[in-house]
C-alpha cells in the first residue's frame, strides 16, 4: 500500500477541498513536483500522514454524486427503446418528452415517405407538441438530452422542447441512437431553438457498441 508521511500536519481545521487539492495531494503520494504544500489539511482521517486513504476521503467529498448529480437533468425521447439507455447511468433526475399525441407504430414507418414522423421532419417549422412539462426546469445548469436521429437530423420535437424553457447560461449535452448514421448536424439544427449563450455540447451516439462501461466513463468525464 502506498504511504507517506506530510511535510507539515496541519491544524485539523474544516476544509472545503477542491479538485486543485485532489490533484495535488495525488501528486505528493506518486511523489511527482507539486507546489509547496507545507500547512495544507490533506490528513483527513488524522493519522498524523498523507496517504492514499485521505486521498480517497477527499475523492469522495470532492466528487460527491449527491452534489453533481443535483443540478443535471436527463431529457430523453424515444420511440423504440433505443434512446433510454443513458438514463440509469447518470443517476440524475429524468424527464421522458412523450409526444402529445403518442406515435404509432405506422406513425413510425418511415420506409413509407407520407408516415406521420417523415411528415413532421419534412417540415422544419413543424413543432410537435409534448405532453408534459419539466418541474423546476430553472434549477438545472446542465441538461443531457438525447434522441434518435431521424432523417440525419433530431426530431423536430427537440426543438419544441428546446423552445419551451429558457437555456440561458445552461449547458446542454446532447445524446443520440440511430441505426448507423453519426451525429451529422444536428447540433446545427438545434442551436437556433436557443439563446446565444447556451453551450451545446455533442456528445456520443449510443449504439450498441458503446459498452456500460464506456457511457460510464464519458458520464464521469463530463
Ligand atoms: C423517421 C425515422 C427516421 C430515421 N432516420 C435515420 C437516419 O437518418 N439515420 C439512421 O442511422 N437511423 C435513422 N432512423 C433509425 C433510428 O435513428 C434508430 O432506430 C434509433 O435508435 C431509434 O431510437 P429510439 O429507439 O430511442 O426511438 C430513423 C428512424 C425513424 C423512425
Amino acid at each position: 500500500m502506498m504511504s507517506a508521511v506530510s511535510p507539515v500536519i496541519a491544524e485539523n481545521a474544516e476544509t472545503e477541498y477542491t479538485i486543485d487539492d485532489v490533484r495535488n495531494l495525488q501528486d505528493f503520494l506518486l511523489t511527482k513536483p507539486t507546489e509547496n504544500l507545507s500547512g495544507k489539511n490533506y490528513d483527513l482521517d488524522s493519522d498524523n500522514a498523507w496517504t492514499v486513504f485521505d486521498l480517497c476521503l477527499m475523492k469522495r467529498e470532492v466528487f460527491s454524486p449527491d452534489d453533481e448529480q443535483e443540478n443535471t437533468l436527463v431529457v430523453y425521447f424515444s420511440r423504440t427503446g433505443n434512446t433510454e439507455k443513458i438514463v440509469d447511468i447518470t443517476g440524475a433526475d429524468v424527464f421522458e418528452i412523450e409526444a402529445k399525441i403518442p406515435y404509432t407504430d405506422e406513425d413510425m414507418a418511415y420506409n413509407n415517405s407520407t408516415c406521420r414522423a417523415n411528415q413532421k421532419q419534412n417540415d422544419k417549422n413543424c413543432r410537435p407538441e409534448i405532453a408534459q412539462s419539466v418541474d423546476n426546469f430553472d434549477s438545472y445548469d446542465i441538461v443531457y438530452l438525447g434522441y434518435p436521429i431521424w432523417w440525419y437530423v433530431a426530431p423536430t420535437i427537440i426543438n419544441t422542447f428546446l423552445e419551451s424553457y429558457d437555456f440561458s447560461g445552461k449547458k446542454i449535452v446532447l445524446f443520440a441512437t440511430s441505426g448507423g448514421s453519426g451525429f451529422g448536424k444536428t447540433v446545427d439544427g438545434l442551436k437556433g431553438s436557443v439563446s446565444a449563450d447556451t453551450e451545446i455540447v455533442e456528445g456520443k451516439l449510443l449504439n450498441d457498441k458503446l459498452s456500460e462501461n464506456k457511457l460510464k466513463k464519458w458520464v464521469e468525464s463530463l
